[in-house]
């Protein structure tokens, strides 16, 4: 196995990645007025995973509009003003080599709560003062959050919508590529899985109807940004739950979507079901983002618990998937790549100038 496969350029439609280590999306709850603008916490954060040499620096769950957002301090992509604020944080990845890439999220059911830390916070309890009414396919609450009110047809289309408008002030702010959020039990994988989706239109089902609004957003999101940006699907492979969105059903809806204009899926799990019973260790999502691979015979990459140089370098080396998303291990140490091309003796002509003599001893 070669240690710089890790190491080896991915390209995708027009854009080439300068190797398989990618920033995993990791909201940070940092938004200061509530108006879904990026700050400079932002900048460094993003920023410092570009410089430590990650091929792809993906940003948050990024809000498509402001009921879609998980709490009021996330940022948004649905104002000119968001926009302009993410295109400074472009510039500064786009300065230090990376691919920037934004995740375009709409939270659903799971909308209007606390952030995780300050008044009123734990990351699962509803917003009792200034919150606002969540949406979902069906008017089923996850556990211990406010009851949904169920999207109407209208609704739906405004939803496409939604995310058509956001992809194309992302790719105006710059952004290289864009990921759709259907995962982690958020709006679009609400409509996934039958556990809450129990509509009986043509959107509630069948797996084919319950596709149905990722579908039309690919499809809406690629004529709207044209066929040189790639796109992105992050999907939860499985609810852990019988009865849920499990990883047959992933692939299945892979290959739609690779047909409707998708180009790789970042395969995850877990998220729609409260306390559901997750085997967490090392790797422990890639047998799923193998799967889809195989099964579907499309791009996908895999995250979760991925922490070492060698670990990440046999998973793509060996097939398993085509890049490595990294989250926690990322935040403890943004430069993370730079130490694994140290460690694995990969020579690479992206250690930045400035940090030259850390590059052999
Ligand atoms: C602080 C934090 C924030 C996260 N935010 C997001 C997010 O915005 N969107 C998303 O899809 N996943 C999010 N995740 C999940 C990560 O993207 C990743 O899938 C998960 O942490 C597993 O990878 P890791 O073991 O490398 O951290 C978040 C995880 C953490 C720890």
């Amino acid at each position: 196995m070669s240690p710089s496969t890790l190491f080896s350029p991915h390209t995708i439609r027009s854009l080439t990645v300068r190797n398989r280590i990618w920033v995993a999306p990791l909201c940070q709850y940092s938004v200061d007025r509530e108006d879904g603008v990026p700050t400079d916490w932002h900048l460094v954060h993003l920023g410092s995973f570009a410089r430590g040499g990650a091929g792809v620096v993906m940003t948050e769950a990024t809000a498509v509009s402001a009921i879609g957002r998980i709490s009021a301090e996330d940022t948004g992509v649905y104002t000119d003003e968001q926009r302009n604020a993410w295109s400074r944080i472009v510039d500064f990845i786009h300065s230090q080599g990376a691919a920037a890439g934004i995740q375009l999220a709409h939270a659903g059911r799971k909308a209007s709560v606390y952030r995780e830390w300050g008044a009123g916070g734990d990351g699962t309890r509803p917003i009792v003062e200034g919150g606002w009414q969540s949406v979902a396919p069906s008017a089923i609450a996850f556990d211990g959050y406010a009851v949904p009110t169920e999207l109407s047809l209208d609704e739906i289309a405004d939803i496409v919508i939604e995310f058509t408008d956001a992809a194309r002030r992302s790719v105006a702010a710059g952004f290289d590529l864009l990921e759709l959020h259907a995962a982690h039990g958020y709006l679009l994988h609400q409509f996934l899985s039958p556990l809450s989706n129990q509509r009986v239109d043509e959107y509630g089902g069948s797996l084919e109807n319950r596709a149905r609004l990722l579908l039309e957003i690919v499809r809406a999101v690629r004529a709207t940004v044209g066929e040189s940006v790639p796109i992105f699907v992050r999907f939860s492979a499985t609810d852990y739950t019988v009865g849920g969105f499990d990883p047959k059903q992933t692939a299945t809806v892979a290959e739609w979507a690779r047909d409707a204009g998708a180009d790789l899926f970042d395969i995850s799990s877990g998220g729609l079901v409260a306390g559901a019973d997750i085997p967490i260790g090392p790797g422990y999502q890639v047998p799923f983002a193998e799967f889809v691979k195989q099964t579907a015979g499309v791009e996908v990459t895999a995250v979760g618990l991925i922490t070492e140089a060698v670990q990440a370098n046999s998973i793509v080396a060996s097939g398993q998937a085509d890049a490595v998303l990294m989250g926690r291990e990322m935040m403890r140490d943004p430069h993370f790549p730079l130490r694994a091309a140290h460690e694995l003796g990969v020579e690479l002509d992206y250690f930045p100038r400035q940090y030259h003599r850390a590059a052999w001893r």
